[in-house]
């Protein structure tokens, strides 16, 4: 049984469901309302489902600050990124404190949920950027969201009346409720929680199965909500990683399900956010490899590490599992990293993202040191689907 308490030592579960449900959707029709998009929606539903604990709604202007300055909710708990809902000028002035606003899908109309207005405040969206991003650069993918939203906020608690459907995928969505659920049934006392936004290559699955080696298993958990352009989408990735499963896993030590969160490309500070999510799914530990949740150059290799290091282990709760850069090594002939080869780099393969892409868009395949043939196949077809779609 995984032991793990959540963030805040509570599991927040603000989804309302049967007569409450309905009670509330008919006094949200002569409610204020507030558009929302996709992004809010889906960091609507994680907080409703306890994903994003202990948060019981988007951060007023105390737990904003707090977080951006510090790291730290308004009462000290660690927390590195933002969750906050932007309205325009407009929106913002017609809203009071106190009163509660229906939060409405802008594509669809659906009512998504309700949000009690605790606080409406400006930010210096500039500040937000460099403290979390640790950049201002509009090029950066985080960064050109962030400035693209307007800059006042409102905070307060939530609750979720409806929930997004999932668009793919359908089989694969848990809340942390059942994943925990899941990981005590399965008698898992230690869970590695693994975080990606792309298909798993070798060196993925080299640290992987390195922490597999130490904990009762692995929680595959890619993030499939919106990402930038340029990675593989998530229906391709989603295939490339059932057969690699079924083919290199062992079937009762892994086990796969969506994070169906937004990519922030924040480095460091996202490690810190996605290894406290990844505790209220249940996870034990967490993996922490090269650049993680990184882009282009904005942060060092190993930084996303080292933030680690301003928490003790009781406020993180969490084992952050720390690992080199990988990669095969032709002399030792197997996967390795600094720690374990003495080799030089001529004997050691590391292809660049975009040389991978730019392989299989041609229809090759990586050699099989890099990426595994049968995910390099489903790779390819997605590509090429892609292109004619
Ligand atoms: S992320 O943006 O979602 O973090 P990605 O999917 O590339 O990126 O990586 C998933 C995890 O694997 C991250 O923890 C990352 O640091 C780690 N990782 C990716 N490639 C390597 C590598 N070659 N060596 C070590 N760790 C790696």
């Amino acid at each position: 049984m995984t032991s793990i308490l959540p963030h805040g030592g509570t599991l927040v579960q603000r989804i309302v469901q049967g007569e409450e449900r309905e009670q509330l959707l008919q006094k949200s029709k002569n409610l204020n309302s507030l558009q929302i998009n996709t992004w809010t929606i889906s960091d609507l539903d994680l907080i409703g489902v306890g994903a994003f604990s202990p948060l019981q709604g988007f951060m007023n202007e105390e737990d904003y600050l707090s977080v951006v300055s510090g790291m730290r909710l308004a009462d000290g708990t660690v927390w590195s990124i933002p969750i906050t809902l932007a309205v325009n000028d407009q929106q913002a002035a017609s809203l009071r404190k106190g009163e509660t606003v229906a939060l409405v899908g802008e594509a669809d109309g659906v009512t998504y949920g309700l949000l009690e207005v605790q606080s409406i405040y400006k930010v210096d969206q500039g500040e937000e950027a460099r403290r979390v991003f640790k950049t201002d650069d509009p090029e950066h993918p985080g960064v050109n969201k962030l400035l693209e939203r307007p800059a006042t906020y409102v905070g307060g608690p939530i609750q979720v009346l409806n929930r997004p459907k999932p668009a793919k995928f359908e089989d694969f969505y848990y809340d942390p409720a059942q994943t925990r659920k899941i990981f005590q049934d399965k008698g898992w006392r230690t869970v590695v929680g693994f975080q990606t936004r792309n298909p798993v290559h070798r060196a993925h699955e080299y640290i992987q199965k390195s922490a597999m080696e130490i904990v009762d298993a692995l929680f595959l958990n890619p993030l499939v909500g919106e990402t930038k352009s340029d990675d593989v989408p998530a229906n391709v990735r989603m295939k490339s990683y059932l057969v690699l499963l079924e083919n290199y896993y062992p079937a009762d030590r892994a086990f796969l399900g969506v994070f169906p969160a937004a990519m922030r490309y924040a480095g460091p500070r996202e490690a810190i956010f996605h290894a406290m999510v990844r505790k209220n799914y249940g996870c034990t530990h967490f993996i922490v490899g090269r650049d993680h949740a990184g882009v282009g150059d904005y942060y060092g290799t190993y930084e996303a590490q080292e933030i680690f290091s301003n928490f003790t282990a009781e406020e993180l709760g969490i084992t952050p599992l720390f690992f080199e850069h990988s990669f095969f090594c032709t002399k030792c002939g197997n996967m390795a990293s600094s720690k374990t080869c003495p080799h030089d780099k001529e004997h050691h393969m590391t292809l660049s993202g975009t040389k991978v892409r730019g392989l299989l868009r041609n229809g090759e395949c990586p050699p099989p040191e890099f990426t595994r043939p049968e995910v390099a196949e489903v790779l390819i077809e997605g590509m090429a689907e892609q292109v004619h779609s």
